[in-house]
């Protein structure tokens, strides 16, 4: 495929979003259009973009994937000794980025992060595939690795060491709660006059809304 066809110009006719369809609480409408992604083909509905910055304001991006949400925020599991768990250790100020390209919609949220309590996380490892727990032990994410062979040899010893045992967390895997002071809606629309919608928290409750030049 050519490259102009790839970055060529795409017009947004799905759908609209108007005030008068807003829902006058954020988290509202986040499950709204959460739940409509979850009826679409959406490979990775939950899969969202954690942004980070180091204390001297250097920002970092990657995917997680969102494991839970509630009026209280936006939850997700990682190694707090990654690049992205050093830096929130040090700047709790985080951003989320979802991209649903079926839908043409985005959804941003600005918020600080809070670590999941101890039972919270505990409770989900359990639920996670054997497979998946030993990778949580056994992976110094972020550090470098010699090579790939190093890392399966790591894997099948922890696997045989552990064989018939039940795999507790590692007090180094957490859970992370994102709660929003900012939230954005964007529906994609015809010729880059996309509708977009921000959510700012003006007192512990209270939330502003404004319609936003695309
Ligand atoms: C679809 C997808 C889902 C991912 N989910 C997670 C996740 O939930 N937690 C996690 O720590 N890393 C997840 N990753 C890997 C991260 O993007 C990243 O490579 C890793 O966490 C290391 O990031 P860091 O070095 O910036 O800390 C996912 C990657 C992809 C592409």
């Amino acid at each position: 495929m050519s490259k102009d066809k790839v970055l060529g110009s795409k017009q947004y006719k799905l759908s609209e979003l108007d005030l008068k369809d807003l829902s006058s609480d954020p988290f509202t409408q986040f499950d709204r259009w959460f739940s409509e992604v979850l009826k679409s083909d959406e490979k990775f509905p939950n899969a969202m973009v954690l942004s980070t910055a180091d204390s001297d304001g250097i920002p970092s991006s990657r995917i997680v994937l969102l494991k839970g949400y509630d009026e209280s925020g936006y939850s997700f599991y990682t190694n707090c000794n990654s690049k992205k768990g050093r830096e929130i250790a040090s700047n709790p100020h985080v951003s989320l980025c979802f991209w649903w390209s079926l839908l043409e919609m985005q959804v941003r949220i600005d918020g600080k992060v809070e670590l999941l309590s101890e039972k919270i996380t505990d409770e989900y490892f359990k639920t996670r595939p054997r497979e998946s727990q030993i990778g949580a032990w056994i992976s110094d994410q972020s550090e470098v690795l010699d090579n790939r062979e190093s890392l399966e040899k790591k894997f099948n010893d922890f696997e045989k060491k552990k064989k018939g045992e039940e795999i507790s967390r590692p007090s180094f895997w957490n859970g992370y709660k994102v709660a929003p002071t900012l939230f954005e809606f964007w529906q994609g629309r015809d010729n880059r006059l996309h509708d977009r919608f921000r959510y700012l928290l003006i007192d512990s409750k209270k939330w502003k809304i404004d319609r936003l030049y695309p």
